[in-house]
């Protein structure tokens, strides 16, 4: 690969002061210059341990975080907060139809004890699998600390996934457990949940317990004998305590699976010191959660997304953590400001993708609606171009909230690349730096790091406290001064540190002799005029060109004229060879279901190859007119 074009100066934006001043990590803070050993045991220190760890880790080459500590995480987001905010908010639930639940801490303790003992009484034991096939209501929060307490090990499977995609999970984890639910209601119709989960669970080799909550309103779904109901199993229990189980600080807390978007998804396992530390920290330090704050993770608790920043990050902050059932353009499009607003929502932390859905949606929904509670936005997933994170901060941010653009995967736990809201410059379009005690490089095909400004692979160089245990293993395997994890990620490392992603290797497009990163030429298009979201692909079958589809904004379709900015805007952008084979309108771009575009699948269309594993793919609907349009072109 040769010469790619990398994104050229990014202006900066200061956070405001009066953000500076109320922030919990400020220039002040003795961590912002730390070293990385003072940086990990400021994130234990967040935490309540029965044995407080010594120290990060071990003086040898081990990679165990916070060894010798002894914990339990669901303690330490529902027990240590009694004595003082046992009746503050823990959740506020809207439902997809707008019914609204609360549980304060002590409520929440109380339901999480009896679903413990409930497990208890069905045979979990500590170290079991408990898999979790439920939307997001508040019982699958229960039950992941339910198992937190007694330290088995929680699965959560995405309720959208098939009947397949969940035995593959049941299988491959040996999970003898599976909590779901009756059905639940998706924009506005009843989903038969209890049908998908028993044809997953017949179709195991081994038996699976089934529990069941109820979720609809009538006894629509018939209950077999074999069936549990979550509410008579806490009935039964109803008031018991059940004493949290300790768990050494490198015990696993869960199993989940990648999301699939480049391929096969494959396991991941978080441990209960390193990864608690390092989610409670990110979310004090980089998404400034404050005990009295409303955090709103705008996810689906399935992802890690949401293990991390809408159950553990919150809960262990002593927050209240806001969790939405529903899609956001139901009713209206104007349904996240309406609970932004509602629920009057301090933190919002959302994917990239849905923002430029946001976008593309136009700026009178946000407009229609107070959202002057919010004081920061945080958004992951996928690179940000600077037009959207601009539209993002003025129209929902009111011009003035810091802006934090998270980089992170399943794997590492937490996020590690990110500004620090109260100290650091905002680039548009840039994540940002490492984390304090977080070390990374750009290098090249051959491990070597690259100068700044020049492309390659985002590196992880020295161990963090959420990476996943077989990182620690293959770290600890390692030579400490040798190893470094390689992410997938392209990007670039400017003067200052900060990182711009270019995107996944696999969705590098090579045009003439230039290879680019999609997030370069999808910028470049987003920032006509009229556009709103755009994915480039390599088309092998059309002469290795590059085809460009584009949605406009407010669904107004595109005409020559468009396309001809279009092409003129991205050639004076990145010079001569960035040209498109083609320019396809298209209402929607294919998504997974935690908001990624599939963009292996567009490059099959655009191929007419076969296309692989599409269960991750939310929208399939839509596929056929992209072929339609595709084939015109
Ligand atoms: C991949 C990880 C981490 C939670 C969400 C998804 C991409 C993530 C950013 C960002 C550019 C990003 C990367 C990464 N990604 N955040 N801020 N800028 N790209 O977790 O499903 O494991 O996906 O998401 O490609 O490798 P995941």
């Amino acid at each position: 690969m040769s010469g790619e074009h990398t994104p050229g100066r990014r202006d900066t934006v200061s956070p405001p002061a009066s953000f500076v001043e109320q922030a919990n990590v400020s220039p002040s803070n003795s961590v912002v210059d730390a070293e990385s050993h003072a940086v990990w045991e400021r994130a234990a220190e967040l935490l309540t341990w029965e044995t407080p760890p010594d120290q990060p880790l071990p003086d040898d080459d081990t990679v165990e975080w916070y060894a010798d500590g002894t914990l339990n995480a669901a303690a330490n987001c529902l027990d240590r907060h009694l004595e003082t905010r046992k009746n503050r908010v823990a959740i506020r639930w809207e439902g997809a139809d707008g019914d609204t639940r609360l549980y304060t801490y002590l409520d929440l303790h109380r339901e999480v004890n009896e679903a413990a003992a409930a497990l208890r009484e069905l045979g979990v034991e500590t170290g079991d699998v408990v898999t979790c096939y439920l939307p997001v209501i508040p019982e699958l929060v229960v039950t992941m600390l339910a198992c937190a307490r007694i330290g088995a090990l929680h699965n959560v499977v995405f309720a959208g996934f098939s009947a397949d995609e969940l035995a593959t999970r049941l299988d491959r984890t040996e999970s003898g457990y599976l909590v779901t639910c009756d059905g639940y209601y998706r924009r506005g119709s009843a989903v038969n949940q209890l049908t998908t989960a028993d044809t997953a669970r017949m179709s195991v080799d081994h038996d699976v317990e089934p529990v069941v909550v109820g979720r609809l309103d009538d006894d629509a779904v018939y209950l077999g004998e074999e069936h549990r109901r979550y509410e008579t199993l806490l009935d039964a229990h109803r008031n018991e305590t059940v004493e949290p189980v300790s768990r050494a600080a490198t015990d696993p807390l869960f199993v989940i699976y990648t999301s699939g978007t480049t391929g096969e998804p494959s396991r991941v396992t978080h441990t209960t010191g390193g990864y608690l530390a390092h989610v409670a920290w990110t979310g004090h330090s980089v998404l400034d959660i404050k005990p009295d704050d409303t955090h709103w993770c705008a996810a689906d608790v399935a992802w890690i997304t949401g293990h991390s920043y809408m159950v553990y990050a919150p809960l262990a902050l002593g927050a209240t953590t806001l969790l939405y059932e529903g899609a956001p353009d139901q009713p209206e499009k104007d349904r996240m400001w309406q609970l932004v607003e509602r629920h009057r929502v301090d933190t919002f932390y959302t994917a990239s993708t849905a923002v430029r859905a946001f976008m593309k949606w136009g700026e009178t929904h946000p407009e229609s609606h107070n959202l002057s509670s919010l004081r920061l936005l945080g958004m992951v997933g996928e690179p940000i171009d600077p037009r959207t994170w601009n539209w993002h901060r003025n129209h929902v941010g009111g011009g003035d909230t810091p802006v934090v653009d998270t980089w992170w995967q399943t794997e590492t736990g937490g996020i590690l690349v990110s500004t620090l809201p109260g100290v650091d410059d905002m680039k548009p379009g840039s994540a940002g730096p490492a984390l304090p005690g977080v070390d990374i490089a750009v290098i090249d095909e051959e491990g070597e790091p690259v100068a700044p400004g020049e492309s390659g692979y985002l590196a992880v160089t020295s161990p963090w406290p959420g990476m996943s245990q077989s990182l620690a293993a293959e770290a600890s395997g390692a030579n400490a001064d040798d190893w470094y994890y390689v992410t997938s990620d392209r990007a670039v490392i400017d003067e200052d540190g900060y990182v711009t992603f270019l995107g996944r290797e696999d969705d590098t497009v090579t045009v003439g002799n230039t290879a680019f990163g999609p997030a370069t030429l999808e910028s470049a298009i987003i920032d006509v005029n009229g556009v709103a979201e755009a994915a480039v692909v390599e088309a092998n079958e059309r002469g290795g060109t590059a085809l460009a589809y584009v949605c406009t904004k407010h669904g107004k379709s595109g005409d020559e004229q468009l396309r001809d900015r279009i092409e003129h805007h991205v050639s004076e952008r990145l010079g001569p060879t960035a040209r498109f084979g083609a320019i396809v309108f298209i209402p929607e771009l294919p998504k997974t279901h935690s908001g990624k575009i599939m963009r292996r699948l567009l490059g099959a269309i655009a191929d007419g190859d076969s296309y692989g594993d599409t269960s991750a793919l939310r929208n399939p609907e839509t596929v056929g007119e992209i072929e339609t349009v595709t084939r015109d072109e």
